[in-house]
Formats: structure tokens, C-alpha cells, sequence
């Protein structure tokens, strides 16, 4: 049985919402595919190689069966994974392929778990994994859709082209939020209050996302990335990205967990098709589906 699950761009509020604060976040047009056969022992084949059960390659598929086995006990599985999701990257590409692993593992021995069902293993991994997470990704990699996290309000976005750019360099998540939870340790009081602001723009930012007012939208994100800049999650490869993208007219700021890893960009048709060609890119497709049975 083979299954897939989006990645997912955070639109406003990574790391605050860790502490609680909200998020928007939307599923996007890239998949990551996974395929479950019954066997007698454990392989898992993907781009990062071959392997049986194997915490190092593979931790989110090795956690993601174990997992599985505790509900539905199996002998063995071969798993396949293709990808369109760069890894390493604030896509979330380890929600996605957790979330697909676990979908084609009911696909295929029917345990009887439903996408909750799913979305609290997938959860259980991302702690597995990573030891620390706020379950925004594998929230969206189940469900797809844009949302107001932890709210869990539906949001419809507007007319609104979000650019993705790459920088090229890895973001490592789990390393980026200790990062930050050693700041918060050492500066409680002011970086709460950066966690507060961030909250106000992710809730702010909601009504400018369903009328597609990019001029507002365009303030929120510089605002956005000041804070994320404050909390130590940018670098000198990203500011001068982001310095270049402002200067033809695209606001932008990080996207995911930071330190490397993409920027999305937001401004006119214009700037956009500019900073396409100077930076590449690609358009994001807001709202995608979340996981899904291919056939
Ligand atoms: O970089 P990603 O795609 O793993 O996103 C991380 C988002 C954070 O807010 C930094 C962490 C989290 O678990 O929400």
C-alpha cells in the first residue's frame, strides 16, 4: 500500500509556538510517498540509503514502525520512500514521511487507526526523534489545509503568492530548538515577551491572509523576522538573503525552525517574478492536501 503526505511551509510563529503561542501554518504541493509491503524482516529503502530497523539513518521510519508494532504487532515490512521534499530544509520533511510511513503501514496491515490515531503516533515520534516539538508538523502533514495553531481554525487564504527559497544549508530542528530553550532559560522575562509579540502577529496576520492584503502581510513578516532574529535562529547567509529579497520589493523571513533552511518571500506579481529569476524558487500552492492513499 503506498500512501504520501505534504510538506508544510509555517507561514507565521515557529519556535514561539513551541511555548504555546500561535502558528499559521499551511500544507504545500510537495509530497513525500511511502510505500508498505508485508515481508518476513524489516527494510527500509529511501535516497538516504538501505537498511533494516536503523534509529541513525532512518529515526523517523524506524520509530514510525515501532510505533505501528505496538498497536498491530507485524514480523516484517519492506517500506519504500521517494520524495519532492528537500530535507533539513523547515519543510518538515520528517513529519511527512512519518506521517506517510504510518499511513501506508495502516494501508497495508489495517490496524483500524484513523488520522487522529495517526497524527498522535506521528506525534509520539516527532518526541521520539527529536525529544522536544510542538506537533505543528505532524498536525499538518495529517490533516493538509492552512491553520491558526493551536487554535485549530481553518483559515481560507486569498489570491496570496508566497515564494520559497532555498539557502542551501541545513536546518536542523531539534538543535535549533534547544537553541532557543537555552536562551528562554537564561532570559526568561524578554524572551517571553518576544514570544508574546510573535503571537500577535501570527494572530493578527490571519485577516490580511484571507483578504490577500500583501501590503500588511508584507510589515508582518519583517516584524516576524526581527523577532526570529532576536531569538538567534537566523545567520549572516540569511540576513543578506533576505536584505537582497527586500531590496526588489519582497518582504521575507524564515520559514521553519531556522539556522538554515528555506525563506519564504511575500510582495507584488513583479517583485515576485523578479526574485524568481535572480533567486529561484518555487510558487508555493497554499492548503494542500494532508495524507493521503495513492492508488
Ligand atoms: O524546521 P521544521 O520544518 O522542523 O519546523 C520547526 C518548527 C518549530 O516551531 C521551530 C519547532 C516546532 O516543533 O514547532
Amino acid at each position: 500500500m503506498k500512501a504520501s503526505a505534504p510538506a508544510k511551509i509555517i507561514i507565521f510563529g515557529e519556535h514561539a509556538v513551541v511555548y504555546k503561542r500561535h502558528a499559521v501554518v499551511t500544507a504545500i504541493n510537495l509530497r513525500c510517498y511511502a510505500e508498505a509491503k508485508k515481508s518476513d524482516e524489516i527494510k527500509i529503502y529511501s535516497p538516504l540509503g538501505v537498511t533494516g530497523l536503523d534509529f541513525k539513518v532512518h529515526p523517523y521510519v524506524s520509530y514510525a514502525i515501532k510505533r505501528f508494532s505496538e498497536v498491530k504487532p507485524i514480523n516484517g515490512v519492506e517500506i519504500r520512500i521517494e520524495s519532492d521534499i528537500p530535507i533539513a530544509s523547515g519543510l518538515g520533511s520528517s513529519s511527512a514521511v512519518t506521517v506517510a510511513v504510518l499511513k501506508a503501514l495502516e494501508g497495508e496491515f489495517e490496524a483500524g487507526l484513523s488520522n487522529d490515531e495517526i497524527f498522535e503516533l506521528a506525534r509520539k515520534v516527532e518526541l521520539d526523534v527529536q525529544g522536544i516539538g510542538s506537533g505543528t508538523d505532524p498536525f499538518i502533514a495529517t490533516f493538509g489545509g492552512t491553520w491558526l495553531i493551536p487554535d485549530r481554525k481553518r483559515i481560507n487564504i486569498k489570491n496570496i503568492r508566497i515564494l520559497v527559497v532555498n539557502t542551501g544549508k541545513s536546518s536542523i530542528t531539534a538543535e535549533m530548538v534547544r537553541k532557543v530553550a537555552e536562551l528562554k532559560r537564561r532570559h526568561p522575562d524578554a524572551v517571553d515577551k518576544i514570544f508574546d509579540a510573535i503571537d500577535a502577529i501570527a494572530l493578527e496576520s490571519v485577516e490580511p491572509l484571507e483578504k490577500g492584503d500583501i501590503k500588511t502581510l508584507s510589515e508582518l513578516f519583517f516584524l516576524n523576522q526581527c523577532m526570529l532574529k532576536a531569538i538567534g535562529v537566523s545567520n549572516s547567509e540569511i540576513d543578506d538573503l533576505i536584505e537582497r529579497l527586500t531590496e526588489i520589493g519582497v518582504s521575507a523571513k524564515i520559514t521553519g525552525a531556522g539556522g538554515g533552511g528555506c525563506v519564504i518571500g511575500i510582495g507584488d506579481d513583479k517583485s515576485i517574478e523578479r526574485a524568481m529569476k535572480t533567486f529561484g524558487g518555487f510558487l508555493v500552492e497554499a492548503g494542500a492536501d494532508g495524507v493521503r492513499i495513492e492508488d
